[in-house]
């Protein structure tokens, strides 16, 4: 119950042990093509460009960059935690320029500052945010981010790294240019592969670049003579089978749970655990109307030890969480409700074990009134 990777369900593990076939066999190209139709709907779009990227979360982040940037293209990014940071770094590494929109940690993008930022650089070509920002649990407004851009002429590039089937996401409705994704979060799948999704508007300016892309492995034009539609497939490179078995099961999963009803479920969980943690005393970093339901960080109390606690929890009751990152390091606690792992059980086994480990840390507790609390949301 950590930042991700979450539990992955059982027949996602089975899946990845069916027998391996080749990456042109005519079966595994159907597979294929399920893979890009569930993805559709996992991001709700209808993008033709829309594919796992055989590498992980950071590589799908690298993909919208280096085909969507040119050297000495302005690009605005907003940074409200870790991720931010990294979406910078790739911005220069392009040859482009990062304009920087900073807010606090544990708030979300300020659409008023990126429409400053906008109305300033009328040249810049794209404007860069973390929808759920994993280092704080807070969650940025996609749809208003995504209309900014659009009236100020920009493509718009999300990360859905930590969003991707725990919190409503709509790429088509909400006019997203590029997106990317993980599969080791919300979608209980195993790391290593980034869904990633592009706009009939960024597939033109892939066509329209004046410069190749400079990362051959991650040029979308020649991905898709592997990914794409047409009949003639040609290699690109060899696909990770059985790690493709486990996203279409992960994905078939997610459909039949429905994608609003998994969104649902997130919710829930994070209702029980934040009533649990709350009744135990703990603050959470991010106001309620900015939450992440998949992504929890709560304040340490003062006098409990962090690594203390978190290797007891490991220890005794098997259960990690996750450390605060950069600034927050050692004042917080990031307790993820993703995929598979939101759900009642986890949600009250975590709250009975920490506070049976901050009881035994010294924190005072009201000794029950956790698991109490959460089972009061649940009906119980
Ligand atoms: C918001 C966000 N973006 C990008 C990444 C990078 O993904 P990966 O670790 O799969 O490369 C992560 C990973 O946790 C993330 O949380």
């Amino acid at each position: 119950m950590g930042p991700g990777p979450s539990d992955i369900h059982p027949r996602v593990l089975a899946s990845l042990s069916r027998p391996i076939i080749g990456h042109l066999d005519p079966a595994f190209i159907t597979m294929m093509d399920e893979v890009k139709t569930l993805l559709q709907y996992a991001f709700q779009t209808k993008n033709a460009l829309t594919l796992p990227v055989s590498a992980p979360g950071s590589a799908g982040m690298e993909a919208c960059f280096v085909n969507l940037v040119e050297p000495g293209d302005k690009v605005i990014v907003c940074q409200n935690g870790v991720f931010g940071g990294r979406m910078k770094e790739n911005v220069e590494r392009c040859g482009g320029v990062a304009i920087m929109v900073m807010d606090d940690w544990g708030k979300p993008v300020d659409p008023d500052k990126v429409e400053e930022a906008l109305k300033a650089n009328p040249d810049a070509v794209a404007l860069a945010f973390v929808q759920a920002e994993t280092s704080t649990g807070a969650n940025s407004d996609v749809k208003i981010l995504c209309e900014l851009a659009r009236r100020y002429d920009c493509l718009s590039i999300v990360d859905a790294v930590t969003s991707l089937g725990g919190t409503e996401l709509r790429v088509d409705d909400w006019g997203v240019d590029a997106v990317y994704s993980g599969t080791q979060k919300c979608l209980s799948c195993i790391p290593g592969l980034s869904p990633v999704s592009f706009s009939e508007k960024a597939s033109q300016r892939i066509g329209n670049r004046k410069t190749k892309v400079q990362s051959w492995f991650l040029d979308m034009s020649l991905v898709m003579g592997y990914w794409g539609g047409s009949a003639k497939r040609a290699y690109h490179h060899t696909a990770p089978i059985n790690p493709l078995y486990s996203l279409h099961e992960a994905l078939v999963m997610l459909k039949e749970e429905g994608l609003e009803n998994a969104w649902a479920r997130h919710q829930l969980n994070h209702r029980a655990l934040a009533a649990g943690l709350t009744a135990m005393g703990l603050e959470f970093l991010v106001t309620q109307e900015h939450r992440l339901p998949q992504l929890n960080a709560v304040t340490i109390p003062a006098g409990v030890d962090d690594a203390a606690v978190r290797s007891a929890l490991l220890r005794d009751y098997n259960l990690e969480i996750g450390a605060g990152l950069g600034e927050y390091a050692g004042k917080i606690w990031r307790i993820g409700l993703m995929g598979y792992s939101s759900r009642k059980q986890n949600v009250l086994q975590s709250l009975a074990a920490l506070e049976a480990v901050i009881s035994s840390q010294g924190g005072t507790l009201d000794a029950g009134a956790a698991v109490s609390a959460a089972l009061a949301v649940y009906g119980n």
